[in-house]
């Protein structure tokens, strides 16, 4: 039986929402009425023109009733990056810290108040629209962890630009199908990076990526802008004496981030837009290989990502606040960028890896900081476990009040070790569920409010009704494990995938008419949590980054040894996930190390280091059903090395199963 945990007097004291009934009351509320539910945060911010009563909220989600849509407050109008950064210091916040920026080597920090922030970024916003960039268009941004990466997607969000950032984890392959899938009119980006020892030459990757739309896919971005950041004072490793020469500069196309600000007003009117105009749009991972361009919009986005802030991580004036996502990802956007400032919270934004310079990075900031919310991932968890506890105590955590997890369910060793010696038994766990496309939270505990277990997601976030449906679409009500879907939108969920309305019906509805798919399973047990159980369609998850099957099996079979390629995942210790990899060689090739190399940094050429695969197989044949379907089940079975794999009786060739368990590694 797994133990419940109650939150602790500590926790319950500050928080907002202080008891189980009460989250109860509020959740029902919110469902029933909407528009009262979430006019109360509306109503915080500046409007041009404020949402009208009775047009708060319209969809549909049913394909069978016509095109899929979701709408929320249209008719209002507004701009997000007024709302977090120029209402903030006139509401008096103009001193307060808004982020303090911790570099990859300790020695290099900085910090920026609300008034600087906002003085930043319409510099900036101002040398975008000298650069061309007005409302709708996509400026394409591959940047490390710093506050000019902050500043880029305000400065967007204040002209109406929709930024589109690209993980700086990814390929140049990657980041040219990205930046031409969504017509970027400039891309954003900085010399380099370090991520502790190690120097990531960021411009030759945008020169590559830049050159290689234009080949393949015959798309021009003329412009990149560069921010000077290798030039500071704590290089962390050894660096040319003239860091130029680490790349190449091209003044047909690249500018200086500081030429380009110099002498811009600190003036920048807002670009005012209608509920329903883009934000920003964020690619993720298809299960059929081509990434997806997830589009949010203005309104809907903000109120969404402000309740659930100010809800999951109980935040309060005083507190201070880090998410160590990268700002790549959605939870960086949502997270590190977009929630707190709303809130007009104090951030860390920390540019570094939790084991640089020893182990305890992470501990030494909460502890340098006092952070009283800290949000990370089961996968940096369960590395930092490995490292051994003292690295933990030897600092001072006691400033800690709310624990985040995100990005693939959380085990319970890894949430009890969390809880246990990082929390010291008195914070809250918020394990919290979302994805891209939900904007926001979905699933959580709130800490003063929801009872815990460990390695469960919890309760819906307001305004978030989920459902468990079983193959055949029924309802499973009570107990019982499914399909997670959502019959009806809350303020944050995306609203299209740019450029392809078509598609996102296909992905997210029409498996379940009437619902969103989340393409998740989960499981209800008998005292109402929810355990998400993982992905149910051809995704996994490593490291909390999501890829698709398909995607590196395209990559796999890009070499001309190998005819035919299966991935699937494999349980591991601290990835959560990791890549096995099947292949089939054409005729007269070798299974040799060459051609795993080969394979392997093909993987991180295409698509980047975090998606390299872990093994690689030789394959005599794969199990295929005789319609040509391939049964991963089996595969996961033989990378396992279970031989329990029940029934093989739909396989074409039944005899493949023992080969394949022969020829593994
Ligand atoms: C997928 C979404 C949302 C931010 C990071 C990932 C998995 C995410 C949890 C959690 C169990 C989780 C799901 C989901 N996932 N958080 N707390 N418990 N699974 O965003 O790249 O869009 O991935 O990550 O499988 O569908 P993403």
């Amino acid at each position: 039986m797994t133990r419940v945990y109650q939150p602790t007097d500590y926790v319950v004291e500050k928080s907002r929402v202080s008891s189980f009934e009460k989250y109860k009351e509020m959740h029902k509320k919110s469902l029933e009425d909407p528009e009262g539910f979430w006019s109360e945060i509306a109503n915080e911010f500046y409007w041009q023109t404020p949402p009208q009563p009775g047009n708060f909220v319209s969809y549909n989600f049913d394909i069978n009733k016509g095109n899929v849509f979701v709408k929320w407050m249209e008719g209002a109008v507004t701009n997000v990056c007024f709302n977090l950064l120029d209402r903030n210091v006139r509401k008096g916040h103009g001193d307060k810290i808004a982020y303090y920026w911790e570099g990859n080597h300790p020695d290099d920090y900085s910090r920026v108040t609300y008034k600087k922030l906002t003085e930043l970024v319409c510099q900036f916003g101002n040398a975008l629209r000298d650069s061309g960039v007005g409302k709708g268009d996509r400026v394409a941004v591959y940047m490390p962890m710093i506050l000019e990466t902050v500043v880029c997607m305000l400065a967007c969000a204040r002209i109406g630009a929709v930024h589109s950032v690209v993980f700086a984890g990814f390929s140049s392959d990657s980041l040219a199908e990205r930046m031409s899938d969504c017509n970027a009119k400039v891309l954003v980006t900085a010399d380099g990076a370090w991520r502790g020892e190690k120097l990531l030459v960021l411009k030759n990757i945008c020169d590559e990526a830049q050159q290689k739309a234009k080949q393949k896919y015959n798309h021009n971005v003329n412009t990149c802008i560069v921010v000077s950041h290798l030039n500071r004072v704590t290089p962390c490793g050894r660096l040319p004496d003239d860091i130029r020469t680490l790349y190449k500069w091209n003044d047909e196309k690249d500018i200086w981030w500081h030429d380009l600000v110099e002498g811009q007003s600190t003036i920048c009117p807002p670009e005012w837009m209608a509920a329903e105009d883009p934000l920003f749009m964020l690619y993720t991972s298809g299960s059929t290989g081509k990434p997806k361009g997830v589009l949010h919009t203005t309104a809907g986005y903000l109120v969404y990502a402000t309740a659930t802030f100010r809800y999951v991580f109980d935040y309060a004036e005083k507190d201070i606040y880090w998410c160590t996502a990268d700002v790549g990802w959605i939870t960086g956007h949502t997270y590190v960028v977009y929630s707190p400032l709303a809130n007009a919270a104090t951030s860390v934004i920390f540019e570094g890896t939790p084991f640089y310079p020893d182990n305890d990075r992470y501990w030494a900031l909460v502890d340098k900081y006092k952070v009283t919310q800290f949000y990370t991932a089961p996968t940096a968890i369960r590395a930092l476990t490995k490292c051994g506890d003292e690295y933990v105590k030897m600092h001072d955590l006691k400033s800690l009040r709310v624990l985040g997890s995100v990005g693939e369910p959380i085990n319970p060793e890894a949430w009890l070790w969390y809880y246990n010696l990082i929390g010291g038994g008195r914070c809250s766990i918020a394990d919290t569920f979302w994805q891209t496309e939900t904007g926001g939270h979905v699933l959580t505990s709130l800490p003063g409010a929801t009872p815990m277990k460990p390695g469960a997601a919890g309760f819906p976030f307001f305004g978030v009704e989920p459902s468990l449906l079983d193959e055949n679409g029924q309802v499973i009500e009570g107990p019982g494990e499914g399909y997670l879907v959502f019959a009806q939108p809350w303020p944050g969920i995306m609203r299209t995938l740019f450029g392809d309305h078509q598609r996102y019906q296909q992905v997210y509805f029409s498996k379940f008419p009437g619902y969103y798919c989340t393409g998740d399973g989960a499981r209800r047990d008998e005292d109402g949590f929810l355990w998400v159980t993982g992905r149910i369609d051809d995704m996994l998850n490593v490291s909390g980054h999501l890829m698709s099957t398909a995607e590196v099996e395209g990559v796999l079979t890009e070499e001309p040894r190998v005819s035919e390629a299966a991935v699937v995942s494999k349980p591991h210790p601290i990835k959560g996930e990791s890549l096995y990899c099947f292949v089939i060689l054409n005729d007269g090739a070798v299974f040799d190390a060459d051609l795993i190399n080969s394979l392997k940094k093909l993987v991180r050429q295409r698509i980047g280091a975090f998606a390299a695969p872990d093994v690689i197989q030789y394959a005599p044949g794969l199990p295929k059903t005789r319609s040509g379907k391939i049964m991963r089940r089996i595969l996961r079975k033989v990378a396992m090395g279970d031989h329990d794999i029940g029934d093989t009786s739909t396989l074409a060739d039944p005899g493949v199963v023992e080969e394949l368990f022969k020829s593994r590694p």
